[in-house]
């Protein structure tokens, strides 16, 4: 038996529910795709006639917006009414990491997870396919599950409620998302009746080809997310502390991650060096396996795990003091400039990214920050660290200290450093022998993305400090 599947819904309309569903909207035009939100506002900029103002920025995504919306893809925040038509609802809203309580600071926070579970317990009708997209503890289908179970009982109302949940977890990188949803390494979908399976396979085959569409049991596709990004975020760990010894002994990172991932077995890609790894999900993932592994009894498994965090909170600590012992040890009331707030680059995402970190610990050393990003608002980078200082640290006020740039020339005026936080393109075009006159001497170029090549440098006066290299320091006249 088939399932025929017409409409479909999203609950949670974020990085991940906007563009994934896009895409199928795009790529399944005989479907009716809504995506749904609690946040009135986000709800709001999705329909915003003015594409630009988008919540999301993905390079492609406002041609699939301009193509599919309210033709076949509807953002919405009528939940009930949206669940209530659907024939299959998936689950992507946020599971941040838990603030309070049982396992805080470490387990994944399931209310969102939990609350869109009783929705559609209470509004599905007939047959729904329940697809877990979230990111979330190994065993939570068992949670939803029950919840949906326990709607089932005494449903004298409606006896023929019933329920099929799966696990597909997305696998996709802000910045690359609508490529990534286009051309998949793979899809995971994990869970146990076949039908349902068949049901969701059938909506990725318009454009994904079968032999890329993994089958597994429901556990398998939870824990399979969780190690995948862990694998991740370990290798960026392991370039980031062979930087460190870079530094110190005269090697190249880059030459170095060359010469390592040309092994087929090692493989190039993730072996980027940076101010650490950045994003909504790499720490909160990991502290999340780190909880689970603890939760089974497997401490040494737990403890390996929660070294790939401790190395990339002290690569950016590390830079931080790198920065101010060649500012003299000191940089009070120095003025110095931050290219890039995005955790990475084509994204206007700020979620743990790197510079948060680093901002904040030169704004506790008493520095002024001009900041420049093409993508973040003021607001955004103003919230972010307002929200990171602890109160108790807190010994500057963050809008008097931070001001955003409108130029790389407004950034560099009168600055002693500027440091190259996110990868933008377009800072690689900058005209530094220009830039650079504009700078209090002796002025820094502290670079964390591997933007420069001071190779190019012709008449410069700037001393160039570039992350991994061991052969630093350039000072050129
Ligand atoms: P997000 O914060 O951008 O979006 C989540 C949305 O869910 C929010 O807009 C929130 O208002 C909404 N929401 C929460 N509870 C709701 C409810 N009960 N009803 C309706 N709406 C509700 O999060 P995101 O970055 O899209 O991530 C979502 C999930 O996908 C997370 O589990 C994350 O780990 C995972 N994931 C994220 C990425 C990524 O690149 N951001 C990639 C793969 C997987
Ligand atoms: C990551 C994974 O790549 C996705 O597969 C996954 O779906 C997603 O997390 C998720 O679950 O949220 P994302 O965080 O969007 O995607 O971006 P990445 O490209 O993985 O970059 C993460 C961080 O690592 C960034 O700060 C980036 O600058 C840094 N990074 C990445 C490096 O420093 N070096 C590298 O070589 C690669």
């Amino acid at each position: 038996m088939s399932v025929e599947v017409k409409t479909i819904c999203c609950i949670g309309a974020g990085y991940v529910g906007g563009p994934t569903m896009a895409v199928i909207a795009d790529k399944c035009k005989y479907l009716k795709v809504i995506v749904v939100d609690l946040n009135k506002v986000k709800i709001d900029s999705w329909n915003n006639a003015d594409l630009t103002k988008l919540p999301v920025y993905e390079p492609g995504l406002k041609d699939l917006i301009k193509r599919c919306r309210n033709k076949n893809l509807f953002f919405s925040t009528k939940i009930q009414e949206s669940i209530a038509e659907s024939d299959m609802v998936f689950i992507s809203v946020n599971t941040p990491t838990k603030q309070s309580g049982l396992g805080a600071g470490e387990a994944s926070n399931l209310k969102y997870i939990e609350s869109s579970a009783r929705s559609i317990a209470e509004y599905a009708v007939g047959h729904t396919i329940v697809v877990e997209k979230s990111t979330i503890p190994v065993k939570t289908a068992e949670v939803i599950k029950n919840i949906l179970i326990s709607s089932q009982k005494g449903l004298e109302k409606n006896p023929s409620k019933s329920f099929t949940v799966l696990s597909s977890p997305e696998f996709l990188a802000e910045g690359t998302a609508i490529d990534d949803l286009i051309n998949p390494s793979r899809v995971l979908i994990g869970g146990e009746s076949k039908t349902s399976i068949d049901a969701l396979v059938n909506i990725y085959k318009n454009w994904v080809s079968e032999e890329k569409i993994i089958k597994t049991n429901i556990w398998s596709s939870e824990l399979s997310k969780l190690t995948a990004n862990a694998f991740l975020a370990q290798r960026v760990s392991s370039i980031n502390s062979i930087s460190a010894l870079c530094e110190k002994t005269g090697a190249d990172i880059s030459e170095v991650a060359k010469a390592v991932g040309m092994d087929y077995r090692i493989g190039k890609h993730f072996l980027k060096s940076g101010p650490g790894f950045g994003g909504s999900c790499f720490k909160k993932d990991i502290l999340n396996l780190v909880y689970i592994c603890k939760l089974y009894g497997l401490n040494e498994v737990a403890n390996y795990w929660k070294e790939v965090l401790e190395i990339n909170n002290w690569q950016q600590n590390r830079l931080t003091n790198i920065i101010v012992k060649k500012l003299f040890g000191t940089v009070t009331n120095k003025k110095i400039g931050i290219l890039g707030f995005a955790f990475k680059a084509n994204t206007n995402d700020t979620r743990e990214s790197p510079a948060i970190n680093i901002c904040s610990n030169l704004l506790l050393e008493g520095a002024k920050l001009s900041i420049f990003d093409p993508k973040v608002k003021f607001q955004e980078i103003s919230d972010s660290l307002e929200n990171f200082n602890n109160p108790e640290n807190n010994s500057f006020k963050t809008n008097d200290s931070i001001s955003m740039a409108s130029s790389y020339e407004q950034l560099a005026n009168g600055s002693d450093a500027i440091i190259i936080l996110t990868e933008w393109d377009e800072f690689k075009a900058i005209e530094w022998s220009r830039i650079s006159k504009l700078m209090r001497k002796p002025s820094w170029i502290f670079d964390c993305r591997d933007i420069i090549d001071p190779n190019h440098f012709v008449e410069s006066d700037l001393n160039i400090w570039k992350l991994g290299c061991g052969s630093n320091i350039k000072i050129i006249k």
